[in-house]
């Protein structure tokens, strides 16, 4: 997703309960008044400290590891857990999941907390902060890199940068590895290499019953699960992944004035349809803006120069902004969002909602600025803190053929592109409105793809840009059966019931 649309984009109060089936906390002690829940809970979270080994430590309201275990990329997508743990091993984390499945309590499993729906990684039973699961090891040998859940994309980049390698993740630097892979993990390289879960090699796995396990390619049912499943087969922490080599790339972001609109989707248009070199990658934006559509682009191309006929059309419509430059590829990614810009911040709410695309016609694309200027003037005034973007991301036709069957995407054959609205507000009272207000957009757009002859009638939403109220078919397609009846033999306590996230 492009920087400037996470410099000013929040997320939302909506419960994660009605996504999910976490119990809720007023019906799990249906006639109980809420303190007796509170009071169990506090001694789960006793039952969890006096359990653990001195690798792992439980923090209550108030320690700053509490605060930072709760803390997500924005506010809105936090809440306030009874107790956090960070466990520092899988025997301790397998532990815990016992004690949270036998006495039934909700539970939040976070990795980098940029999920855009409440409850996914955030809980106000017991929240486990994957972040002691930090583990770093380049094996030269084998060409792989072993990275816990714990740690972020911008920062695995800066310490492979020496090795002169880099893995496939994020193109945002404090997004995390773990929720970023187990959905499926769209990366600047992704048109060379696939997605982040195409160069995965193995998952440490702790299973719903607290089961330590290694998943490869030979664990048939684990494996496709997986990839791109979630949280729903227990809780990953470490993946073995294979690496690249990496030199200087060449890129960076050009804001645009709204008076070349019309020049921007055409040069999006051609883009698509004629570039075929994997080495070139594109994301485009389209922002409102007082009752106008900015675009702005983000170039990558993986070298330090592009060859000629590529970018050039974006480059000769003139800008407002631009920083394309020759760099390293951990300062491309680094330099993709300041949170200091936002105009929003930590304190506000947003939404994300993922629609697929199959071709990026100048139709289309007209459809997309106009469902953000549509939205931009009705919703702007109720709020001065609303922003209302769209997302195109243009990959090349080619970016499923690097894997083998996964959860997602469920049909590899057929390519379609992970486009994306982000609806961002401050004022936390109109939650309801702008949840009901980017579902909207988003059926507008995918009757607009309809329309303009897109085969995207089966073609799946990325579930990690996915509106909590996506249903699971339109994510997963016929992957859901399999994946239903693999969950039921995998956590037959359903365990990861208890935790939120898109529940086969
Ligand atoms: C600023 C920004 C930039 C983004 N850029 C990209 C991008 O370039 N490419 C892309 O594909 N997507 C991108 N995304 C979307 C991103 O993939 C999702 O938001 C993803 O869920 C974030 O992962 P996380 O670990 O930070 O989130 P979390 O909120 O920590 O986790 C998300 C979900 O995964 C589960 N989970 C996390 N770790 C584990 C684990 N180890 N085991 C089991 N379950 C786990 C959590 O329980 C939760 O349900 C971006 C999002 C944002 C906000
Ligand atoms: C943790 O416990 C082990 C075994 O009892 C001990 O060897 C180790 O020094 C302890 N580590 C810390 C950090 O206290
Ligand atoms: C996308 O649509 C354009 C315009 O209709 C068309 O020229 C192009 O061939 C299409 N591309 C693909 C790959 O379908
Ligand atoms: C938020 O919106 C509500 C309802 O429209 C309004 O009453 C309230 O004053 C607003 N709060 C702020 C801080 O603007
Ligand atoms: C835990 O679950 C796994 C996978 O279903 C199973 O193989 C294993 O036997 C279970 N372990 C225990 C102790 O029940």
């Amino acid at each position: 997703m492009l920087s400037v649309l996470f410099t000013i984009s929040t997320f939302s109060l909506v419960s994660g309960s009605l996504a999910t089936g976490v119990p809720a906390l007023s019906t799990r002690h249906a006639p109980s008044p809420q303190h007796d829940f509170q009071l169990d809970i506090q001694s789960v979270c006793d039952q969890i400290a006096s359990a653990m080994s001195n690798a792992s430590q439980v923090f209550f309201p108030s320690a700053t590891g509490y605060t930072s275990d709760n803390e997500h990329a924005l506010l809105s997508s936090s809440e306030t857990s009874a107790c956090s743990v960070e466990p520092g091993s899988t025997q301790d984390l397998g532990l815990i999941l016992q004690i949270v499945g036998k006495s039934r309590t909700p539970f939040g499993v976070k990795s980098g907390g940029h999920i855009g729906n409440r409850g996914f990684s955030s809980t106000r039973g017991v929240q486990i902060s994957l972040a002691r699961f930090n583990t770093f090891n380049v094996i030269t040998q084998a060409q792989t890199v072993e990275l816990g859940p714990g740690l972020t994309w911008g920062d695995i980049y800066e310490r492979l940068d020496p090795y002169g390698v880099t893995v496939i993740g994020g193109r945002y630097p404090g997004v995390g590895v773990g929720g970023l892979t187990l959905g499926g993990g769209y990366s600047f390289k992704s048109n060379e290499h696939g997605l982040a879960i195409d160069n995965v090699v193995a998952f440490e796995l702790v299973l719903p019953n607290g089961t330590v396990t290694t998943v490869t390619a030979d664990d048939h049912d684990l494996w496709f699960a997986l990839r791109g499943g979630g949280n729903n087969f227990g809780i990953v922490t470490k993946l073995t992944v294979k690496s690249h080599p990496q030199g200087q790339v060449w890129g960076g972001i050009i804001i645009f004035g709204s008076d070349q609109l019309g020049a921007v989707k055409h040069a999006i248009a051609q883009f698509s349809s004629k570039v075929t070199d994997p080495n070139a990658a594109l994301e485009a934006g389209f922002f409102y803006s007082s009752g106008e559509v900015i675009p702005a682009v983000t170039l990558f191309y993986d070298a330090p120069q592009p060859p000629s006929g590529i970018f050039d059309a974006f480059l000769r419509i003139p800008n407002q902004q631009q920083d394309v430059h020759t760099r390293s590829y951990v300062d491309i990614v680094k330099n993709q969002a300041t949170p200091s810009t936002s105009p929003v911040g930590r304190t506000g709410s947003g939404h994300y909602c993922g629609f697929p695309t199959t071709n990026y016609s100048l139709n289309f694309l007209d459809a997309m600025a106009d469902q953000v200027l549509q939205w931009g003037s009705q919703l702007t005034p109720l709020n001065e803190g609303v922003a209302i973007a769209a997302v195109a991301e243009p990959f090349g036709r080619g970016v499923f053929t690097h894997g083998t069957p996964s959860a997602y995407p469920p049909d590899r054959s057929r390519v379609s592109f992970p486009s994306i609205l982000s609806f961002s507000w401050s004022n936390s009272s109109l939650d309801g409105i702008m949840a009901r207000a980017i579902r909207e957009s988003a059926d507008s757009l995918r009757a607009a793809a309809l329309k303009d002859g897109q085969d995207v009638e089966h073609a799946a939403v990325y579930p990690n840009y996915g509106l909590f109220d996506t249903p699971l078919g339109d994510m997963y397609g016929k992957n859901v059966p399999r994946l239903r009846a693999l969950r039921r033999a995998v956590d037959p306590g359903d365990v990861m019931g208890l935790t939120g996230g898109f529940r086969f």
